[in-house]
């Protein structure tokens, strides 16, 4: 059987007294993309957030290739080979581009990506590498957060909502940066609204909805149950 990248079993996360995952339970297999859907509140970005022990959950386990990491310290569970794509971006705008590459990066020898190997992945950062993040747009921010995350030389990619407040045709720049990183053997846990992107790069899908497993299964299952999804998530 595969290895699974992350494997989450009877998760339960709270805010407070606030019930907001229950019973999670979804896998990554290694080496491929995980679609994490539904509508606004369903709880991905608190999925993400116990994952990576942002918030801590109140039961369950969640492993990292099979070594249990729910009970460690975000920093720990970094170290193991993890990195957040945070929603809305959060590049540290006064910093310049090179500078946000290079605050949190982890470059050791031998590794992957290295900030040249960055710079000719996103040409646009190297042109802009001495500017500040904030002058920089959208899709350019979200290349930046993307290429940041990347410079940690994960194991595995969580990225949320990546697409989110981004023009159609720097959606497609996002997509191909994405399906970049699955061509370098990267797992990806993809959070996603806009269905058609997530299913374009996806080989799962979990649905969410209310902080419950709504559904699981391959693309195919997925796209085969059209009325479902529209139900779901309110879209085509
Ligand atoms: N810091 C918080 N304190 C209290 N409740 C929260 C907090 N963050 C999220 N919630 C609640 O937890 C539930 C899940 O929120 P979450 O942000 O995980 O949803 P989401 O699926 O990421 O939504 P969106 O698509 O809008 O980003 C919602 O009911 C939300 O109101
Ligand atoms: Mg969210």
């Amino acid at each position: 059987m595969a290895t699974d990248a992350i494997c989450l079993e009877g998760v339960n996360t709270f805010y407070g007294e606030s019930h907001a995952l229950h019973d999670l339970s979804l896998s990554l297999r290694a080496g491929s993309v995980l679609a994490l859907l539904g509508r606004n509140g369903a709880g991905k970005t608190t999925t993400l957030h116990s994952i990576v022990g942002f918030q801590p959950v109140r039961s369950g386990r969640i492993a990292l290739f099979g070594e249990e990491v729910a009970a460690l310290a975000p920093e720990d569970i970094a170290l193991k080979g993890i990195a957040l794509v945070p929603q809305g971006r959060r590049v540290f705008r006064s910093l310049s581009v090179r500078e946000n590459l290079t605050v949190a990066s982890r470059i050791p020898a031998g590794a992957r990506f290295t900030l040249e190997r960055i710079y000719d992945m996103f040409p646009r950062l190297k042109e802009r590498a001495k500017q500040n993040a904030g002058s920089l747009s959208g899709g350019e921010q979200q290349m930046l957060a993307i290429a940041r995350a990347l410079l940690t030389n994960p194991r595995v990619m969580l990225c949320d909502e990546p697409s989110e407040g981004l023009a159609p045709r720097v959606v497609e720049d996002v997509g191909a940066a994405l399906s970049q990183l699955k061509s370098e053997g990267l797992s990806v846990l993809l959070v996603e609204q806009n269905t058609r992107l997530a299913l374009a790069l996806a080989d799962h899908v979990a649905i969410l909805n209310t902080g419950r497993l709504a559904f699981f299964g391959t693309v195919a299952e997925a796209t085969a149950k059209d009325d479902f999804l529209v139900q779901q998530l309110g879209v085509h």
